[in-house]
């Protein structure tokens, strides 16, 4: 029976092209199965503020470090957690978040050189203790994720631009993160086909719905 109480947060991490956006959709399916309300958002972003701020993130013509990265994406994330994510929660809808916090971790931290410690400093600061109800963290070898962007053509953002070495360390960063916390962070090999690596997050998002006695 559907538990109209409170709503969930779900994160989906992982570098890019890993399939973030491909199965946030088919996870909004497969949850509207349910009934339940589905709102599916992203960050940087999720409010006009908040998108202002990621269209200022992702332009490759501009130069700043990862401390001033880290200080505008939890600017972005304290909004996009007071106008968007708590109320929606407390409503009863559950939100699909294209990257969050654990971004941060990989991107600023494994990435960007800042400890993990002054990361946590923040997130205290911007969260208190709120953290999603589950973060699925999408792993793939950097180079397959590349190809992946490849042949999907578009735009090369400032962050796609980065080294190898980057993007290594981005995901080094993130299996640290799962090993960290692995109760709330389940790793899905993203090398499968789209219908297994779905298949594997179904079953990890069934968990969570039989936690809040839905299924
Ligand atoms: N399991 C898969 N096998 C092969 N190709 C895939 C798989 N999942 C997604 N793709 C394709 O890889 C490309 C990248 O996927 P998607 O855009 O979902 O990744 P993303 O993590 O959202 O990327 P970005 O970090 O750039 O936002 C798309 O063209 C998508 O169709
Ligand atoms: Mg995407």
């Amino acid at each position: 029976m559907k538990n109209s109480n409170r709503g969930c947060l779900i994160t989906l991490e992982g570098g890019d092209g890993v399939g973030k956006t491909t199965h946030i959709e088919l996870l909004r399916q497969y949850l509207e199965s349910y009934g339940l309300d589905i709102i599916a958002t992203r960050e940087p972003g999720g409010t006009p503020f908040g998108e202002s701020l990621r269209d200022l993130l992702l332009n490759s013509q501009l130069e700043f470090d990862a401390e001033a990265e880290m200080l505008v994406l939890f600017a972005a994330r304290a909004e996009h957690l007071k106008r968007l994510i708590l109320p929606a929660i407390s409503s009863g809808k559950w939100i699909l978040c294209d990257r969050f916090t654990d971004a941060t971790f990989a991107y600023q931290g494994g990435g960007g050189g800042i400890p993990f410690g002054r990361i946590k400093e923040l997130e205290r600061f911007v969260q208190s203790t709120f953290q999603p109800d589950l973060t699925l963290l999408l792993d793939l070898p950097v180079e397959d994720g590349l190809a992946r962007i490849a042949n999907r053509g578009g735009n090369v953002d400032r962050f796609e631009k980065r080294d190898l070495d980057f993007k290594n360390d981005v995901r080094q960063a993130y299996l640290r993160r799962q090993e960290q916390d692995p109760g709330r962070i389940r790793l899905v090999r993203a090398s499968n086909t789209v219908e297994k690596v779905h298949e594997t997050i179904v079953e990890h998002v069934a968990q969570l719905l039989a936690r809040q006695n839905i299924i």
